[in-house]
């Protein structure tokens, strides 16, 4: 096995190390009254993108339903289109949509819903199996957990997926989910500025893949915004939710800019990118994590695929972003 490939947890699943989320590509929705997409997208350029980066070694692919109310799972599935065996697929379930107004609507984690969403993804991605099925509502009450446990093993029997597992921030609600025989991983929020020990404990203990969702901190940490940006009013980061910590008012956040400039050189030292000195950092954290760094056009694609190539940071790099940060310790360790 060599620095490029990661196994998904339990399922034994060979994934290439660094992702692609297609949060991006899904284009405009509306969430709560708000731009809950990244603004206008050309589906062509994403179709591009998706297929440079299988190109360029990228095997693990990451999508929701309600990403574009499930425009993200036809184009991955149009880009995908025949080279299914080169990849690992991944979606989500549990945030309902209304696909004629490009609204989310609700939440729903029956087992009825799981099924008909389940085949819904499978028709949208135009595929026969999901090899990664994840629980969409991160704060879903633990008391429901044994009823969809039940619901999704009876999806890996019948071959509609191979392994779930939980999209959330909470260690307790992850490790509640790994008590299913085929939960493989869980996907939460990770990256240099932002640490998660706690997650990643429950992730060794009960062998379950960290797939890191934010891992360049929604683009920040790509160093491309400054003080100065301001992100259109059409996308997510433009009109920023409550939720959102690294840009806020439609700005990148002026803590996370000084963090960053703070390790800026130890990022892009050896010839990286900052954005693959932010993966680098990922892959150097533990053996199990697998960044989904979302990705829009080929460019991007080819320079966060790059991080394949460039791997871990090095130990000592690690400890000096570590003791470099020390004096920020705004973002709390989950
Ligand atoms: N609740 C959940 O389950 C959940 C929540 C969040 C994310 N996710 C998943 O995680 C994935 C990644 O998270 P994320 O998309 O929020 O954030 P991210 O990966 O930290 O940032 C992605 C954004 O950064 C910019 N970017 C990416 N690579 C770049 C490069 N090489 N150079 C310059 N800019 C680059 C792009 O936007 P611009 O070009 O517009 O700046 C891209 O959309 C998502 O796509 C999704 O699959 C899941």
């Amino acid at each position: 096995m060599t620095d490029s490939f990661r196994i998904l947890g339990r399922s034994g699943l060979r994934v290439s190390a660094i992702g692609f989320g297609a949060w991006a590509i899904g284009g405009p929705f509306m969430a709560r009254g708000k731009p809950a997409g990244w603004g206008q997208v050309d589906d062509e350029e994403s179709v591009a993108a998706v297929r440079r980066a299988l190109d360029l070694g990228v095997t693990f692919f990451d999508t929701a339903d309600v990403y574009g109310t499930g425009h993200s799972e036809r184009v991955l599935g149009r880009a995908l289109s025949g080279r299914w065996d080169e990849v690992v697929i991944a979606t989500k379930f549990g945030l309902t949509f209304d696909a004629a107004t490009r609204t989310l609507t609700g939440e729903d984690t029956s087992p009825g819903y799981i099924r008909r969403a389940c085949r819904a993804s499978l028709e949208r991605l135009g595929t026969d199996h999901i090899d990664l099925y994840q629980l969409h509502v991160g704060d879903a009450p633990p008391e429901r957990v044994d009823e969809m446990i039940a619901a999704l093993e009876e999806l890996v029997e019948e071959g509609l997926i191979r392994a779930y597992g939980w999209s959330t921030n909470d260690p307790e609600r992850a490790a509640a989910f790994a008590k299913g025989p085929h939960c493989a991983a869980v996907q939460h929020d990770l990256n240099v500025l932002h640490d998660t020990p706690a997650m990643l404990a429950v992730c060794d203990t009960h062998e379950l893949a960290s797939v890191n969702r934010g891992p360049l901190a929604m683009g920040l940490l790509t160093g491309k915004y400054g003080r100065d940006s301001r992100l259109p009013m059409d996308d997510v980061r433009g009109d920023s939710p409550q939720w959102m910590t690294f840009f806020k008012d439609g700005r990148p956040a002026p803590e996370f800019l000084a963090m960053l400039e703070a390790i800026r050189d130890i990022l892009t030292s050896d010839g990286r990118t900052l954005a693959q000195g932010a993966l680098g950092w990922l892959l150097a954290r533990s053996g199990r994590t697998v960044p989904i760094p979302g990705i829009r056009t080929a460019d991007q694609a080819e320079q966060n695929a790059g991080a394949l190539r460039h791997g871990p940071l090095a130990q000592a790099q690690m400890e000096q972003i570590h003791e470099l940060l020390q004096p920020h310790a705004v973002v709390k360790s989950q």
